[in-house]
Order: C-alpha cells, then sequence, then structure tokens
C-alpha cells in the first residue's frame, strides 16, 4: 500500500522548489496531498502541484468539502508523515503558539503523525531570536527540522536560509517512511561507478558507468536502516547524506577497500563496472605522439567479485552482469563461477535503460534458483525490489 505524505506549503519564493519535491516523491510511489497556505497560492498555483499529485490540492478551510468528511481532519488522520516546505518564519510562529487559523496550521494542530518543518526565508529572518526560540520550542515537543542551507538567497543577499534541496529533503522523507527499518544495523557494503585503469599521467580508460544504479541502492539500505559504505569510482554524484563514501579510481584501490570490510559486512553488492583489464605497462612519462599507431598492451585486472565470493563466509554477496547477448545464461554462468547468492542483470543493448539513464530493466536470479523479471523502471525502485528480494519480501 501506498504511503502517505502531507505536505504543507507556505508563502516564500522556494515555493517552486516544493514542485520537484512532489514530483520526486510521486516517482518513488508515495501518496502525496498538498495543502497550500493562501500566500503560498500567490507564487505558484494549486494546479501544478494538483497536477503533479494528481490529488486536490487543499487551500481554503471553509470551501465546499468534495465529500463528506472534514478535510483537516481526515488529511492529518491520513498522513503517515507531514512535511511542510518552505516553511516560513510565519507557519513556524504560529505552530509554535498554538495558532490554528488556517488550513495549514489546523491540520498540523490535528495530526498525530511526525511533522518536518524544512525553513526557507531571508538569513535576518531565520537568525532572528523570535524564529530560532519558536524553532527550538517545536524541537522540544518532537517537531523534526531540515536546517537550511547557506548560499545566495532570492533577495540577493548570501548566508543561512535557502531551502534545502529537494534531493536532501526527499531522501529524509524517504527515511522516515520506511518504518520497518528492516535493515537495522546490518552493514552493507556497496560499490558503484567505474574504475579507471591510467595509461600515462594524463590518460586512462574507463567505461560508461554514472554510478546511478549503486548510489541509488546505497540510499535504499541507509532508508532501511542499515550502516552503509560506498566505495566510489569517479562519478558525478553528490555524496549522501549518513553514509560512509570512500572514493576510489582503479580496480586495485576497490579492490583494497572493499577487501578491508568484508568480513564485517552482512550484505556487499556490488554494481561498481570495474575494469577487467589495464595496460600492461603503465608509462611514467605522457607517450608522446608519433606517426605511426600506437599499440597497448592489456592485461587482466583482479576480479574483484570472484576474489569475494572465494572468501564469502555468512555474506550475501550480490553482483551485476551487463551483457549484450545471452543475458539469463551468462548471468547464471557468473552467479555460479563467482559462487554469488544473487545477480542483477540487465541488458546493456537497450537504449532506453542501463549506463547513463534513469531507469533500468533486470533480471535477478538467486542461487536457489529464483528468476525475478522487472520491467523497466527506475533505478530507486530497482533498488527497492532488490532489498525486497535478498531479504525474501517478494
Ligand atoms: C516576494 C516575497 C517573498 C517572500 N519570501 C519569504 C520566505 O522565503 N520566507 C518567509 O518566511 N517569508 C517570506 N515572505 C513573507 C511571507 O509570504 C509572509 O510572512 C506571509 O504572511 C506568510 O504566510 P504563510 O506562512 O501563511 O504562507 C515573502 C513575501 C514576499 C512578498
Amino acid at each position: 500500500m501506498k504511503k502517505n505524505l502531507v505536505l504543507g506549503v507556505s508563502g516564500g519564493i522556494a515555493v517552486y522548489k516544493a514542485l520537484e519535491i512532489v514530483s520526486l516523491l510521486v516517482k518513488r510511489d508515495i501518496n502525496v496531498n498538498v495543502i497550500m497556505t493562501e500566500s503560498a497560492t500567490k507564487f505558484v498555483t494549486p494546479l501544478s502541484f494538483q497536477s503533479l499529485s494528481q490529488n486536490m490540492v487543499t487551500c481554503d478551510m471553509f470551501s465546499e468539502p468534495k465529500a463528506w468528511e472534514i478535510q483537516h481532519i481526515s488529511l492529518a488522520e491520513k498522513a503517515d508523515l507531514f512535511l511542510v516546505a518552505p516553511a516560513t518564519a510565519n507557519i513556524i510562529g504560529k505552530v509554535a503558539n498554538g495558532i490554528a487559523d488556517d488550513m495549514l496550521s489546523t491540520t498540523i494542530m490535528a495530526t498525530k503523525a511526525k511533522v518536518i518543518f524544512a525553513p526557507a526565508m531571508n538569513t535576518n529572518m531565520y537568525e532572528n531570536p523570535i524564529v530560532q526560540e519558536n524553532i527550538k520550542k517545536l524541537k522540544s515537543f518532537g517537531y523534526e527540522f531540515i536546517d537550511p542551507a547557506e548560499g545566495r538567497l532570492a533577495c540577493g543577499t548570501s548566508g543561512k536560509g535557502k531551502l534545502e534541496s529537494p534531493e536532501i529533503i526527499v531522501d529524509k522523507v524517504l527515511m522516515e517512511l520506511n518504518k520497518d527499518k528492516d535493515l537495522l544495523n546490518k552493514n552493507v557494503v556497496v560499490t558503484a561507478g567505474p574504475t579507471i585503469a591510467p595509461v600515462d599521467p594524463v590518460r586512462f580508460i574507463t567505461n560508461r558507468s554514472t554510478g546511478k544504479m549503486g548510489y541509488a541502492i546505497a540510499k535504499e539500505a541507509r532508508n532501511r536502516g542499515a550502516n552503509v559504505t560506498l566505495i566510489s569510482g569517479p562519478t558525478s554524484i553528490a555524496a549522501p547524506r549518513d553514509i560512509t563514501v570512500i572514493n576510489v579510481s582503479t580496480n586495485e584501490e576497490m579492490k583494497n577497500e572493499v577487501t578491508n570490510i568484508f568480513d564485517e559486512a552482512d550484505i556487499v553488492i556490488k554494481s561498481a563496472a570495474v575494469a577487467d583489464y589495464k595496460p600492461k605497462n603503465y608509462s611514467t612519462q605522457k607517450i608522446k605522439k608519433s606517426d605511426g599507431e600506437l599499440c597497448i598492451e592489456f592485461i587482466r585486472d583482479n576480479d574483484i567479485l570472484a576474489e569475494l565470493g572465494s572468501k564469502k563466509k555468512n555474506q550475501i554477496l550480490v553482483g551485476f552482469a551487463a551483457e549484450s547477448q545471452e543475458l539469463k545464461d551468462n548471468a547464471m554462468s557468473k552467479l555460479q563461477r563467482k559462487n554469488l547468492d544473487y545477480i542483477v542483470a540487465n541488458d546493456i543493448t537497450a537504449s532506453d535503460t542501463g549506463f547513463a539513464s534513469e531507469d533500468n530493466k533486470v533480471i535477478i536470479l538467486s542461487k536457489e534458483g529464483k528468476e525475478i523479471y522487472l520491467d523497466k523502471m527506475s533505478k530507486e525502485k530497482i533498488a527497492t525490489n532488490l532489498f525486497d528480494i535478498i531479504l525474501e519480501k517478494r
């Protein structure tokens, strides 16, 4: 069943970012009901939130009810979680002082769900002792806050007060909504991204992996309560919160890092696209351009997955197989050869899934012979399914 988030949107310049929050949450199958303050509707129309959330947007407490239910009570009860983003100084002040004079403040007052505020305002407003006192008071009652970031604000000044990025806010929401915490205190190690094989001080070979799949897996494990270590090749993705990130470049570095923590790991998911070959001789000087052809001899590099498979004790070891032909057979043979528990196989010939794409379409095979076909879906949803399968929830 879908989880329900009630999103309160109050009237600041960052309202447009709340649209991105709704869009990201809907993509993750969260049902979002938006309540806007009257001021918020001056910045963005309810229609935009309605279109993205696919739900009616509530603004006015005294409008004709669509069904015979008192809306602020029904939304307050329906909420698995309540997020206010952006949260103005005004809404923070009202809730802190027990004022319930519009739909948003009244519903917050009536809910038993956890309420998280993501404030956004001019730095002077944010630093005003009255606002800080209100925040302190709300925290003492169990309300939570996602602190604003520092940066250039819409009013032209710089400082603390910028709404935290939609990605970080959504991450926090997903962490909260995932109440089962079915990986609590488990040590999960994920590898992600490509590795590079240097040829000379300026050149290297690498592959097209962006790391998106591995980062999605690491975040999903964190959201389920795991202690996550992400060993990442070079990517352009920002380090996720509450995850230990170890940056590496080469196959050798990745092997050393993952081997170091393998004994303490409960689950190891090797989604990195590790180079299979490296130049036989690394040139310490830049190879000079010449008229003739350049031949570089490549030798096999470490097969990290096979080495982990041979050392495995109680760990659950999961590999990835990017194949361009005979997907299932090749993946099954890799699973058996390398002593894996699961393998996630994807067909890299499809142009709209796989490397650099937002989506993936995979088959997950288990050593017991389970075959689960996942249709094209976001890498985040693949990550959710993968852990459901590992934890035998499907
Ligand atoms: C252009 C503009 C931008 C504003 N931006 C913010 C803001 O970022 N944060 C804030 O707390 N108030 C901001 N305000 C002031 C709020 O809109 C005002 O305090 C209002 O009463 C808030 O109402 P609400 O909390 O019911 O949405 C802004 C006002 C204007 C006109």
